[in-house]
């Protein structure tokens, strides 16, 4: 088996070939993924794409952890890295050192990620001194939401693209060994990745990043509606819709269980 990705590991892949990062939120989908990923990120995504939540904001750090534990089990070689969920490490850095550590303590998993408006910087620094690596993520931050009114692309005027750029930078100066980019055009995400030292995995940023990282349902098609930066590898509302289909009628129509599936225990 190949070496276990570390965040230096990763943090060593800038400009080099591009970093494969999916999310994923349980132990059998983290197996199959694993083989083929740098990173396999535990995303806050969960609270909408596995419990049906609106947005993110509601996901809890038990939830976070929870989740963590079981793609820790599934995954290998991949670095696995786990979100801090809205409200567990903004407030103060010594709140977010207390929650990111029981993370990475309660689920073994090598790294954390926040999202991080300048405000952050001092954030990434305390932790990565103290022990915790940190993946930032600028740009569209979903945890935003509400201020934001939804989810929107970022960098449509000057003052927000100066200001996504001064994320960014000010998290890599404070030692995030990887940034996500979400949600800018091609230029911004280019600049990005030009001025910061760590590598930068875009989503929805265009392939001027480092590398790329999609949420696993929607490349997998599990959903009607995707965002335009979505590429679907795969149809499994379909594979689904039509094993329940199936199964339902076969149930219906007592043509299953069969032979091959019922036991016929020897007697005495
Ligand atoms: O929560 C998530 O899945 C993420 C990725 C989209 C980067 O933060
Ligand atoms: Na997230």
């Amino acid at each position: 088996a190949a070496k276990k990705a570390t965040a230096a590991s990763v943090r060593s892949r800038k400009g080099g070939e591009p970093l494969v990062c999916l999310t994923a939120y349980d132990a059998p989908t983290a197996k199959l993924l694993d083989p083929h990923c740098d990173v396999l990120l535990v995303g806050d995504s969960l609270g909408m794409v596995v419990h049906g939540m609106p947005s993110t904001v509601g996901v809890s750090l038990e939830m976070m952890i929870l989740h963590g534990q079981a793609v820790m089990r599934g995954a290998d070689r991949a670095l696995v890295v786990v979100d801090l969920p809205f409200g567990s490490y903004e407030a103060s850095r010594e709140e977010a050192f207390a929650n990111a550590s029981r993370v990475v303590q309660e689920t073994g998993c090598g790294a954390v990620k926040i999202e991080s408006g300048t405000y952050a910087a001092e954030t990434v620094r305390f932790l990565t001194e103290r022990g915790i690596p940190v993946m930032a993520h600028v740009g569209l931050r979903p945890q935003a939401a509400l201020v934001d009114g939804g989810f929107k692309a970022k960098g449509r005027t000057e003052e927000e693209r100066a200001r996504v750029l001064e994320e960014a930078e000010a998290s890599a100066e404070a030692g995030a060994f990887a940034m996500v980019i979400e949600g800018t055009d091609e230029e911004l995400a280019a600049e990005i990745t030009r001025k910061v030292a760590c590598p930068t995995i875009g989503i929805g940023a265009s392939a001027a990043c480092d590398g790329q990282i999609l949420v696993t349902p929607d490349m997998l098609g599990l959903f009607d509606w995707t965002p335009k930066f979505v590429r679907r590898y795969g149809d499994m509302k379909s594979v689904i819709e039509e094993a329940a289909e199936k199964y339902a009628e076969e149930v219906r129509g007592r043509r299953f269980p069969g032979e091959a599936e019922t036991y016929r225990l020897r007697k005495g």
